[in-house]
């Protein structure tokens, strides 16, 4: 049996054996103070039997983000972005990580926000099979996002955003992130031929 409650600065203590994954963004504490006192509605504890931490979801609410639509208009939307979600090995997929999301999205829901978003790594395969199924949709890919992958936006549309007007621009994101997907490729050619010439030439 687990208990949900609010993070509080103290759990910075006690974090270590979830966050030390390579799964997970180490933030300094810089990052991280600032984030849990921006929105402490939005920062979620779960505990297990003898108050053992758990699992942690770390929320923010993004006031007033201005994005351009397909129809050239603007707007000016506020929506909740989770900066870190993390569970103890013991005690993952038993539906942990689902509840810590959906206590996020009905906070965000109620402070009638348009969408929440996160970025996660290309190659976590769980995480992005996890969010996609609570409806998140991949928005766009970011290449080279972290040091050693390439990363997604992924969007949930909230019930304030009828028309999904969050995800409009997914068809051009998805153009451009084929085109981007190809001109790495060409320049990983370009340099690994590079490479095994130049390679060649000292050989010699
Ligand atoms: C990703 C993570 C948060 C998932 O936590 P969790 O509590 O195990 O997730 P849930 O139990 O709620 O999983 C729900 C669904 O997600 C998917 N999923 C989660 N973990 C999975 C895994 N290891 N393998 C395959 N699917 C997985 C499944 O669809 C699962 O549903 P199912 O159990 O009915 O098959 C956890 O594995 C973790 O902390 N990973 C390291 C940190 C990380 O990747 N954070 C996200 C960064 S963006």
């Amino acid at each position: 049996m687990t208990a949900s409650r609010l993070f509080v600065l103290e759990d910075m203590f006690k974090f270590n054996h979830i966050v030390m994954d390579p799964l997970v963004e180490v933030y300094s504490l810089p990052f991280l103070i600032p984030k849990i006192l921006e929105s402490p509605e939005l920062v979620i504890a779960a505990d297990a039997p003898g108050d053992r931490l758990i699992g942690f979801i770390l929320g923010t609410r993004v006031e007033d983000a201005t994005e351009f639509l397909r129809d050239g208009k603007h707007m000016s939307w506020s929506h909740g972005h989770i900066s870190a979600l993390a569970v103890a090995h013991d005690y993952r997929k038993q539906g942990l990580a689902t509840r810590l999301l959906a206590t996020v999205k009905d906070l965000m829901d109620r402070q009638r926000g348009f969408y929440v978003d996160l970025f996660v790594r290309e190659k976590n395969t769980n995480a992005i099979g996890l969010y996609e199924s609570l409806g998140y949709v991949k928005y766009r890919w970011m290449p080279q996002f972290y040091a050693d992958d390439h990363g997604y936006e992924m969007r949930l549309p909230l019930s304030r955003d009828v028309d999904r007007k969050s995800l409009e621009g997914i068809m051009i994101n998805k153009f451009f992130s084929f085109g981007s997907k190809l001109y790495y490729l060409l320049m990983l050619y370009i340099f690994g031929i590079a490479s095994i010439i130049i390679g060649g030439k000292m050989v010699e």
